[in-house]
């Protein structure tokens, strides 16, 4: 079994910088096949999620050449098939596939997704999506079998700002006839990314980044060249490392407008932080005041980083208070904090946190990619070693996690034991 080993205490200094975002190569990789033609996508991070999504293309019979930082994916030659459970499985992503397939050929049989297990995480937005376009779906426990013979664009209103259910809508929605207005859509950046893509490939897509997203279907989607903004959530995760163990470490390459909340929240502490065009500079600060967070969509506080910013709130003087708004079971990661010396209250949906607590090696374990993180941040503080087990959810999300914190100056090695 392979564990991160942490020898902490270590001040962080230099560049780190910030890779393409997991979470928009995920919905791009997908993406590139409504194109008839080959497509080349820029900047996307070598990580476990985007290899398992290459794999599911090379299943369905795709090209896909990979270039140091770029992919090439020529998906002429895709053929539809159902993708077994195992590779679907392994990831939320996998569900992309769904409805590129469907506005493709028609037809699309897939499971259920895989992801972290954070709460319930259903798709029912997807698939309401999918049948305001005109879709039937069959429905057998994990297994969906959808089919359309004709789609046709709709006005969907979704329950909630879904970012997952708004990219699946925009991804059917580009080749149905007509128009699709999707109300109350997510307003993440990704969902930018993934809009300006379609639209080099040739779609009419107005107002992603709002939460009124307009789509007119187009008959033909071209192949294109785009590039993957940089990861906010690895942007977010590292200015924390330079709040907690900085010495003007500058996190570079970065949208700073991205964070901008994280940033915010900083500020109100008392971080010492630099804020540049592309970059920012962070340095630890004694005397932190405490704050409280509450999580929302963009551009509220992402929750990808409330189990991160935990343990700058445990460095902070006094009792702070993080609420989780979008995930039922996120704080699986504060038992392991307590283990290291934090003192954390939990209550349903909200964390009390009450510093300064000093903290202690131990071991621990990455019950998913952020908790994971947050732990590898509390290592690099903590007076001792700590041992993180079941590191693959970190993986899934960190490109080259272990080399970019050495780099800086950190003691952090992958061990097998
Ligand atoms: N929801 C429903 N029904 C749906 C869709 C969502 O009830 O049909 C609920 C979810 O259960 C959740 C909330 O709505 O409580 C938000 O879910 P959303 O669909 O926005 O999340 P997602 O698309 O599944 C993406 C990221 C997550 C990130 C969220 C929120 C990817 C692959 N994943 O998930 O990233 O937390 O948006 O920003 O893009 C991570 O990177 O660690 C991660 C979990």
């Amino acid at each position: 079994m392979k564990v991160l080993e942490i020898n902490g205490g270590r001040t962080l200094e230099g560049t780190i910088r910030i890779s393409g975002s997991k979470n928009s190569s995920v919905a791009l990789i997908p993406a590139a096949i409504l194109a008839d033609s080959e497509v080349t996508i820029c900047n996307v991070p070598e990580i476990t999620d985007t290899d398992a999504l290459t794999e599911i293309l090379d299943y369905l019979g795709a090209t896909v050449k990979r270039a140091s930082e770029s992919i090439v994916i020529d998906p002429t030659t895709i053929v539809n098939k159902e993708i077994p459970e195992e590779m679907s499985s392994k990831l939320r992503a996998s569900y992309y596939f769904m409805p590129v397939l469907l506005a493709k050929f028609g037809h699309v049989e897939m499971y259920f997704p895989g992801g972290c297990s954070i709460g319930a995480r259903p798709i029912d937005q997807t698939l309401k999506g999918f049948k305001a376009l005109g879709a039937t779906i069959e429905e057998q426990e994990n297994r969906y079998i959808i089919h359309a013979n004709r789609l046709i664009g709709a006005h969907v209103y979704l329950d909630m700002p879904s970012v997952g259910a708004t990219i699946n809508t925009m991804l059917v929605a580009v080749k149905a006839q007509g128009n699709t207005i999707i109300e109350n859509a997510a307003k993440e950046p990704e969902i930018v990314n993934v809009a300006t893509f379609l639209n080099n490939m040739g779609a009419r897509i107005t107002g992603a980044g709002t939460s009124e997203i307009r789509i007119t279907g187009v008959e033909k989607l071209e192949g294109c060249y785009t590039e993957v903004i940089p990861d906010r959530i690895e942007t977010g995760t590292y200015i924390i490392a330079g709040s907690l163990a900085g010495n003007h470490l500058k996190i570079d390459n970065i949208i700073p407008e991205h964070v901008e909340m994280l940033i915010l929240k900083m500020q109100e502490m008392g971080v010492d932080i630099e804020v540049g065009a592309d970059y920012v500079i962070v340095s630890k600060t004694t005397s932190l005041r405490p704050v409280k967070i509450k999580t929302q969509g963009y551009p509220g506080f992402a929750t990808d980083l409330q189990q991160p910013v935990t343990v700058l709130l445990t460095q902070c003087e006094g009792e702070s208070i993080l609420e989780e708004t979008v995930y039922e079971n996120r704080f699986k990661n504060v038992r392991y904090l307590n283990q290291m010396g934090a003192n954390i209250d939990v209550f349903e949906k909200k964390i009390k946190i009450h510093g300064l607590t000093e903290l202690t090696g131990n071991q621990v374990e990455a019950t998913d990619l952020r908790a994971g993180a947050c732990l590898v941040l509390a290592g690099l503080i903590a007076t001792g070693t700590t041992t993180i087990s079941n590191i693959g959810p970190v993986l899934r999300g960190y490109e080259h996690l272990v080399e970019k914190l050495t780099e800086v100056g950190a003691s952090i090695s992958l061990k097998e034991v």
